[in-house]
C-alpha cells in the first residue's frame, strides 16, 4: 500500500473514497463540517437520522454523494471528542481500515491527523494511521496457491493544511514500523518446513543486503563448539536441521558509542523434545521463533529510519525436537559462561539457547541488552494475551520500556525479579537447573537468564501471550517491533 501526504483542501478534493471523522452528540469534525457545507447538510443530516452514533469506532459508508468530485465517504466514529484517549484513536481507525477492506475502493483521503490528542503529537496521529491500514490489509499468501482475497485499497492520502512536516515524519515513521511489522509477521506465519535457523540466517541477509549500515553475521555449529556455546548447541543435537546463531550490526552512531542489544528467541518449532508437548495446538510452536522475528523487523526498520544510534541484533536459532541424540531429562551441560545445567525438562529449552546468546552479548560491549521470547506458557496465566511480560535487573530501562509501550500502544506490565525466587532454580547436580517448579514459571525462567545476565543492564520481554494470535484469527501480530522501534526513536531523540 501507498501512503502519501497531501495538503489538497476539500473544496478541490477528488476522490473516490473521502474518510473524516464524526463525535457523539451529532458533532462534526473540522473536515466533516466542510464535506457537509458541499452535501448540502448531508452529513448533519445522516447524524441526525441517527444512521451512525458517532461512538468509538462506529462506521458508515455513504456510496453516493450529491457532489461529484467525491464518490464516497467513510464516517468515522470517535466518541466524545474531549475525552478521546490514544487507544480510542487507534481502535476508530483501525475501524476505518476493516470497513475499507471489503470495498473496491482502491485509492482513499483521509482528514484524521486533525483530531487533537492531549497526550501526542500529530506525527503520532500519522504513525498510527499508518500502522492501523498496514495491519489490517496485511494477508500471508506465500503458501497459497491464489490469494484468500483481493484487497483493493492501493493507496492511502493523509490529508491536511497545516503541520505537513510533522506529518510526513509520521508517514516515514509509520512506514518503518508497519513494514518492520509485515516482515515479522511473514517470517513467523511461515511453517516450520519452511522457516528454518538456516532460512532464518538467509533473511538476515536479505535484511543486510537491502539496507545500507546493516550487516549480517552467521555462525555454525562448529563457531559455536569453539566458544563454548554448550547450552545451546545441547537444543540443536536433537534436530537434523543446523542451529545458526545470527548476528545484525547497524551502524548509526559514531564507532565507540555503545550498542543497544537485542536478542531474539529464534525456536523454529518447539516440539517439547523428550519432553515432548501435547498434541493438541502444537502446530503454533512454529510461532516459538517470534522473538527473532521481532529483533529482524526492529533492525530493518531502525536501519529505514537511519536512526544515530548503534544497534546489535542477535539471534540463536535452533529446533527442539525429540531425537536419539536429543537432550535427555536429567543432562547436564556446561554453557558459554561456564555455569553447568541440569536439563530437568527439555521443553524448557528457550532459556537454554538464550543464556549462551546472552553471554555472547558481552562481546559487544552493550549499553542496554534486551532479550524477547516466546518463553513460557505461564506468561499466559499470568498476564493473558494484552500485554507482555517485562523482567529486568535495572528500574530505569524497564520504565523506558513501560513508557515507550504506552506510546506505541503495545503494552507490557513487568513483574518482580526477586532473590527469593532464585531458589527454585537450584539443582542437586550442577550450578542451576533449567525448570524452577509450577510455580511463578515465568519469573524463574527469567531468573534463570538472570544469571548470565549480571554484567549490564538487562530487560526481557515475554512475548509468550502477545506474538501471535490463537483461533479462528490465528496469525502472528508482529509484536513486540511497534514497542522497540518507539523505544529506539525515544533513546534517539535523548542522544
Ligand atoms: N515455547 C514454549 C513456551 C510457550 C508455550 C509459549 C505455549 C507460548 C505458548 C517454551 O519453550 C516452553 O515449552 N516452556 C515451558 C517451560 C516449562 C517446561 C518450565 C512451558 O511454558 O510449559
Ligand atoms: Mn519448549
Ligand atoms: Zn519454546
Amino acid at each position: 500500500m501507498d501512503y502519501l501526504l497531501a495538503n489538497t483542501p476539500i473544496e478541490t478534493l477528488k476522490t473516490e473514497c473521502l474518510i473524516v471523522a464524526v463525535f457523539e452528540n451529532k458533532q462534526l469534525s473540522p473536515a466533516a463540517q466542510k464535506l457537509d457545507l458541499l452535501t448540502d447538510g448531508l452529513i448533519t443530516d445522516t447524524l441526525q437520522r441517527g444512521d451512525i452514533k458517532g461512538k468509538v469506532a462506529d462506521t458508515l459508508l455513504i456510496n453516493y454523494l450529491p457532489y461529484a468530485a467525491i464518490k464516497r465517504t467513510l464516517l468515522v466514529g470517535f466518541g466524545d471528542a474531549d475525552k478521546l484517549t490514544p487507544k480510542d484513536y487507534r481502535k476508530a481507525i483501525n475501524a476505518a481500515a476493516n470497513t475499507l477492506k471489503s470495498t473496491q475502493i482502491s485509492s482513499a483521503d483521509c482528514y484524521l491527523t486533525e483530531i487533537k490528542l492531549a497526550k501526542h503529537s500529530i506525527t503520532w496521529n500519522a504513525r498510527q494511521i499508518i500502522e492501523a491500514f498496514d495491519t489490517s490489509f496485511y494477508q500471508f499468501n506465500d503458501c497459497k496457491s491464489k490469494p484468500a482475497d483481493i484487497l483493493a485499497l492501493k493507496a492511502l492520502s493523509l490529508n491536511s493544511l497545516t503541520d505537513t512536516d510533522a506529518i510526513q515524519t509520521g508517514i516515514n515513521q509509520g512506514k518503518a514500523i508497519a513494514q518492520g511489522v509485515a516482515l515479522a509477521k511473514r517470517v513467523s506465519d511461515l511453517p516450520g518446513n519452511i522457516c528454518t535457523p538456516t532460512y532464518l540466517a538467509g533473511q538476515a541477509l536479505e535484511i543486510a543486503k537491502q539496507n545500507k549500515n546493516l550487516t549480517a553475521e552467521i555462525l555454525e555449529e562448529a563457531d559455536m563448539e569453539k566458544l563454548g556455546m554448550g547450552s545451546f548447541l545441547s537444543v540443536s543435537r536433537g534436530s537434523r536441521q543446523p542451529a545458526k546463531l545470527i548476528t545484525l550490526e547497524y551502524k548509526g552512531a559514531d564507532k565507540n558509542v555503545q550498542p543497544i542489544v537485542f536478542v531474539g528467541k529464534g525456536l523454529t518449532f518447539d516440539a517439547g523434545g523428550i519432553s515432548l508437548k501435547p498434541g493438541a495446538g502444537m502446530d503454533e510452536m512454529k510461532y516459538d521463533m517470534c522473538g527473532s522475528a521481532a529483533v529482524l523487523g526492529a533492525l530493518q526498520a531502525a536501519a529505514q529510519l537511519e536512526l544515530p544510534l548503534n544497534i546489535i541484533g542477535i539471534i540463536p536459532s535452533s529446533e527442539n525436537m525429540p531425537d536419539g541424540d536429543a537432550n535427555k531429562p536429567g543432562d547436564i551441560v556446561t554453557s558459554m559462561a561456564g555455569l553447568t545445567i541440569e536439563i530437568l525438562n527439555t521443553d524448557a529449552e528457550g532459556r537454554l539457547i538464550l543464556c549462551d546468546a546472552l553471554t555472547y552479548a558481552k562481546k559487544f560491549n552493550p549499553d542496554v541488552v534486551i532479550d524477547m521470547a516466546t518463553l513460557t506458557g505461564a506468561c499466559l496465566v499470568a498476564l493473558g494475551r494484552v500485554p507482555s511480560g517485562l523482567l529486568g535487573n535495572d528500574d530505569a530501562l524497564c520504565n523506558d520500556l513501560y513508557s515507550a509501550s504506552e506510546t506505541a500502544l503495545d503494552s507490557v506490565w513487568r513483574l518482580p525479579l526477586w532473590d527469593e525466587y532464585q531458589d527454585q532454580l537450584k539443582s542437586n547436580f550442577a550450578d542451576i537447573a533449567n525448570i524452577g517448579g509450577r510455580d511463578a514459571g515465568t519469573i524463574t525462567a527469567a531468573c534463570f537468564l538472570s544469571r548470565f545476565t549480571e554484567d549490564y543492564q538487562w530487560a526481557h520481554l515475554d512475548i509468550a501471550g502477545t506474538a501471535w494470535k490463537t483461533g479462528d484469527a490465528k496469525g502472528a501480530t508482529g509484536r513486540p517491533v511497534p514497542l522497540l522501534v518507539q523505544y529506539l526513536l525515544d533513546r534517539s531523540n535523548a542522544a
